[in-house]
């Protein structure tokens, strides 16, 4: 017998992204992304602005991802939304429209973690890709987290490793800033990056007292002060030499993530690794990672593009294994910006 197909609305709201996607079962019909422009002229994110673009994209953004998935309102079976964690006024729209809807149309509530469903965005089902086998351990990389973690089961999370500062994603967007590239300066890096020599320049790799833990505050610095020596003997080194700058600051951050990822897998034993989260979009890690896996015999996953950066079929992927586990939450739900991974 053909198993019944479950439609999932999911809505993602967590920073400067507003996102909505339907699923049908583990496969993605439509994921719209609506990103904030707005914020590339302050030179970060202005969670006051984020809330209100949010306010004005939502609608849109859901009503586009029904039609795209050529579905009517009344066939969807549960909504699933972003919790937590991220920006308390950002989550509130997400969160409050949810709830709103799903009383609405009558249909069961599910809340997402937003960095379950960064990892769990390895479960949706593409014809080209294959999906992780457990345990796999999972480098998770954005703007607001950097983490080596050990996945058990869908629901079980084990932090091996973390970052005691910065994020990755921050320290992308920190040095572009530094060379006066607008927000959010990851993908800008990487674009550059490509057109030059990576070991042009070389950054101190910081110590933590963790091996697995992760520090990028120094490196932020020690970029910081290079470039300030470089431009009293030179006030064009930045624009002279932008390509490979980039080159080299990416370079040093890869080597470090690549280091310790490796380390992971060493003192585990688990040769399946992932990468997930927004920096997992950077080509250089996407290219070293399964260069390093081929010699090190391991299954990598990396995953699809458009699944790396905030979006809602990754939420939707988790409201579909909550569906079928009836993990259903009430409108007395609360966003929760501060959210750990395994709650
Ligand atoms: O996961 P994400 O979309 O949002 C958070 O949950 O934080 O990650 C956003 C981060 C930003 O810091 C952005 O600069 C970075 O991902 N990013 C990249 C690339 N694409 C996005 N960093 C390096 N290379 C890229 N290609
Ligand atoms: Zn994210």
């Amino acid at each position: 017998m053909q198993k019944k197909s479950i439609y999932i609305l999911s809505i993602e709201s967590s920073c400067d992204d507003t996102s909505a996607a339907i699923l049908q079962n583990d496969k993605v019909l439509s994921n719209v992304v609506a990103n904030q422009k707005i914020h590339a002229a302050y030179g970060g994110v202005v969670p006051e602005l984020a809330s209100r673009a949010h306010q004005k994209n939502i609608i849109p953004v859901v009503q586009q991802a029904i039609e795209l998935a050529g579905i009517d309102k009344k066939d969807i079976n549960t909504i699933a939304f972003t919790r937590g964690p991220g920006l308390m006024g950002s989550l509130l729209v997400g969160t409050s429209f949810a709830k709103s809807l799903s009383l609405a149309l009558n249909i069961p509530l599910i809340s997402v973690n937003h960095m379950q469903a960064h990892v769990l965005a390895h479960f949706i089902k593409e014809i080209d890709l294959t999906i992780p086998e457990f345990p796999f351990l999972c480098l998770t990389i954005s703007g607001g987290h950097t983490q080596i973690l050990k996945i058990k089961n869908y629901n079980t999370f084990e932090i091996l490793g973390e970052t005691i500062d910065d994020a990755v994603g921050e320290a992308f967007d920190k040095s572009a800033k530094l060379l006066g590239l607008p927000y959010p300066g990851g993908p800008l890096i990487d674009k550059y990056a490509k057109l030059g020599n990576k070991l042009a320049y070389t950054f101190t790799e910081p110590k933590t007292s963790n091996i697995l833990d992760f520090s990028f505050s120094g490196l932020k610095t020690a970029i910081l002060y290079f470039l300030q020596r470089e431009h009293k003997k030179d006030e064009n080194f930045i624009s002279d030499n932008l390509n490979d700058i980039c080159a080299s600051i990416q370079h040093t951050i890869v080597n470090i993530l690549m280091k310790k990822i490796k380390l992971a897998s060493k003192i585990t034993g688990i040769k399946n690794v992932a990468i997930a989260g927004g920096v997992s979009a950077n080509s250089e890690i996407r290219s070293t990672l399964k260069e390093l896996g081929e010699s090190l015999d391991w299954k990598t996953f990396i995953p699809k593009f458009e699944y790396t950066t905030d979006n809602a079929a990754m939420i939707g992927i988790v409201g579909y294994y909550k569906y079928l586990n009836k993990d259903f939450d009430t409108e007395n739900i609360l966003a929760s910006p501060r959210l750990d991974i395994n709650s």
